[in-house]
């Protein structure tokens, strides 16, 4: 059973669009006891540039752990069943892509459970877990795939990739973004930084939720209407090709997840493959994201400490 506070959490947690500094002061003071490694960033700043977590929206800090390593960083929605974002460090990708083995997070459902990640059993759910989580079953047979959020191919270590495959690090992406232009823009950002990128890069990746929210099958997990990620490299390598000019320390994008969609954020190019059709990302520059989040959300919301200017 939950904890009453764990309720307290859960509730402020979708006041999302008219939360004050004062309800975030409080969500984080609620939170903090509730357990080790759901509430707190504070064990995985490492994974933020300059240990400062993007501000602006309330959720459940998780510090993503997989077998007894911090991996990577997620802001969870309880109401939403789904991130808000994901942030970690960029390594430039080698080996093979790891078997799907999708994890779930006990820690949501038990306040005493040690924080990290473990795949899904054969069978049957414990039912605290789909209450406090989405589910395998919540996806199979939606018109949607489980779109990461951190993608394991921004990875070099196997364990680390592995740890990409945890519900909590995915939303409903429609197959023709995620196999497409969200998938050509993740593969673009790893060449780039790869090449360019001398230090640590910092990636924070989110969504941007429907004015209306809808929801994967009609309840329990919320669908995005975009996805957007930028990402953060202080070090980088000052002999850039002109056309690259303006894309360092930091850059970003949006992506749509619906074709239906207006095209006043990102437009529609009609000349690719019909499959790809209405899914397109458009590149943008950090101010320029975090205008359009400013719209969305009501709030303003940050994404880099200092607009990740260099040190
Ligand atoms: C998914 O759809 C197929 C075909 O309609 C059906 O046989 C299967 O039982 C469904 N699975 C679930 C989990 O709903
Ligand atoms: C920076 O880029 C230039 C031109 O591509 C290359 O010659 C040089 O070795 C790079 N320097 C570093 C420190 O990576
Ligand atoms: C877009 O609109 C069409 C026609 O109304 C509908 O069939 C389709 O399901 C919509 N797509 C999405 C992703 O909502």
């Amino acid at each position: 059973m939950l904890e009453s506070n764990q309720w307290t959490c859960l509730k402020m947690g979708s006041l999302h669009a008219t939360a004050s500094a004062a309800a975030l002061l409080a969500l984080t003071t609620w939170c903090h006891p509730c357990r080790a490694d759901v509430g707190d960033f504070a064990p995985c700043t490492d994974f933020f540039y300059s240990t400062w977590p993007p501000k602006g929206l309330p959720g459940v800090p998780i510090c993503q752990r997989y077998l007894n390593k911090y991996r990577f960083a997620t802001l969870y929605s309880r109401p939403r069943r789904a991130p808000w974002f994901s942030a970690y460090v960029f390594t430039p990708p080698a080996g093979r892509r790891p078997k799907e083995e999708w994890k779930y997070e006990p820690q949501l459902a038990y306040a005493k459970a040690d924080g990290n990640m473990v795949p899904f059993p054969p069978g049957k759910v414990d039912q605290n877990v789909v209450e406090s989580q989405a589910v395998q079953l919540d996806y199979i047979n939606s018109s949607y795939t489980r779109g990461h959020l951190n993608p394991s191919l921004h990875h070099q270590d196997l364990q680390d990739k592995e740890s990409t495959f945890t519900l909590t690090n995915v939303v409903p992406q429609k197959f023709g973004s995620n196999d497409g232009p969200w998938a050509w823009l993740e593969k673009h950002v790893s060449q780039l930084l790869t090449k360019h990128c001398n230090g640590d890069s910092y990636i924070v990746t989110g969504v941007i939720p429907y004015e209306t929210d809808r929801w994967l099958k009609g309840d329990r997990v919320a669908v995005p209407e975009y996805l957007w990620s930028a990402y953060c490299c202080p070090n980088y390598n000052k002999s850039l090709p002109v056309n690259l000019a303006n894309t360092f320390p930091t850059f970003a994008a949006i992506g749509r997840n619906d074709p239906n969609s207006t095209e006043e954020i990102v437009p529609i190019n009609r000349g690719v493959r019909k499959e790809f059709w209405g899914y397109d990302v458009r590149l943008m520059p950090l101010a320029t994201l975090e205008m359009y989040l400013q719209q969305r959300f009501g709030t303003v919301f940050t994404v880099f400490y200092n607009q990740c200017s260099e040190p």
